[in-house]
C-alpha cells in the first residue's frame, strides 16, 4: 500500500450529492452525479464544453426543472427543499454570468439579498477583503470591469451567510493579474473555513486552490482525486478535457 494514499476520511461530508439526475424539459442531462464535499474543503470539477459541470451546480441549487437524487447538507435532505429555501441552508451560487444589476450601485447589489443564514461576513469584512469594492461602493455596476464584478457577485453572496459555495468558471475571460486576486481571495475564504466547490478550466489556477479534482463527462462523474495527484493525471485530464 502506498502510505502517502490519504487516509479514507469517517466524518460526514457537508454537502453530500449521490445518483443525482437533471434534467432541462426532455433532456436527462445529468445522470446518476455523485460527489462530496467536506467542511472547510475545496473541490473543482473539470470536464469539457456540455459536459454538465454547470448543470450540477443549477441541480445542487434546485434552478433545474426536474431533478432527482439525493442532496444532502449537514445532513438534511435538500432534495425537496424549494429553490428560496436552499440559501438558508447556507449555500450560495455565482453564476458564470455573475448577474450584477447594472442600474444599481456596487453597494446597492452587495445588500440586495437578504441575509438568511447565520454568521454572513459583514459589510465591513467584506470591503476589508475587497478593497476595490469599496473604493468603488458608489458607482454603477456598468462601470465595473469583468473582474469588480466577478468580485462583487462573490462578496454578495458571502454576505447572505453562505458557508458552502458554489462558483461557476470565476476566473474566465479575465486577465491574469485579475484572477492571482481571486485566487488570493479564494484563499483567503479557504482561511476562515469556507467551503468551496468550484468549476474552472484554468488548472494552473485551480490547482492553487482545490484539494480535490473531479471529473466529468457527458453528465457522468468519472472520478475524484487528490490535487497532489493532478500531474500524474494530466494525460488523463488532456483526453477527457480536451486541453
Ligand atoms: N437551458 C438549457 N436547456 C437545454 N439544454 C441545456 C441548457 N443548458 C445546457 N444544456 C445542455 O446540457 C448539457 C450540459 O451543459 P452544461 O452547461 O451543464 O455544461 P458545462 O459542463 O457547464 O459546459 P461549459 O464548459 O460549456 O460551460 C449540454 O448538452 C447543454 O447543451
Ligand atoms: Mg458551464
Amino acid at each position: 500500500m502506498n502510505s502517502a494514499a490519504p487516509k479514507p476520511r469517517t466524518d460526514r461530508p457537508l454537502l453530500e450529492v449521490r445518483d443525482l439526475n437533471g434534467w432541462y424539459g426532455e433532456s436527462h442531462v445529468l445522470h446518476g452525479v455523485s460527489l462530496d464535499l467536506y467542511e472547510g474543503e475545496t473541490i473543482t470539477l473539470v470536464g469539457r464544453n456540455g459536459a454538465g459541470k454547470t448543470t450540477t451546480l443549477r441541480a445542487i441549487m434546485g434552478l433545474l426543472s426536474r431533478r432527482e437524487g439525493t442532496i444532502k447538507i449537514s445532513g438534511r435532505d435538500m432534495i425537496k427543499v424549494p429553490v428560496h429555501k436552499t440559501a438558508h441552508a447556507g449555500i450560495g451560487y455565482v453564476p458564470e454570468e455573475r448577474g450584477i444589476f447594472a442600474t444599481l450601485s456596487v453597494e446597492e447589489n452587495l445588500m440586495l439579498p437578504p441575509k438568511v443564514a447565520e454568521g454572513g461576513i459583514s459589510v465591513e469584512e467584506i470591503y476589508h477583503l475587497f478593497p476595490n469594492l469599496a473604493e468603488r461602493r458608489n458607482s454603477p455596476g456598468t462601470k465595473l470591469s469583468g473582474g469588480e464584478q466577478q468580485m462583487l457577485a462573490l462578496a454578495r453572496i458571502l454576505r447572505t451567510g453562505a458557508r458552502i459555495i458554489l462558483l461557476d468558471e470565476p476566473t474566465e475571460g479575465l486577465a491574469p493579474v485579475i484572477v492571482q486576486r481571486i485566487g488570493d481571495v479564494l484563499l483567503e475564504l479557504k482561511k476562515k473555513g469556507m467551503t468551496l466547490l468550484l468549476v474552472e478550466q484554468n488548472f494552473r489556477f485551480a490547482r492553487k486552490v482545490a484539494d480535490r479534482f473531479f471529473l466529468m463527462e457527458d453528465g457522468h462523474m468519472l472520478e475524484n482525486f487528490p490535487t497532489a495527484d493532478l500531474d500524474s493525471k494530466m494525460a488523463r485530464l488532456r483526453q477527457v478535457v480536451g486541453v
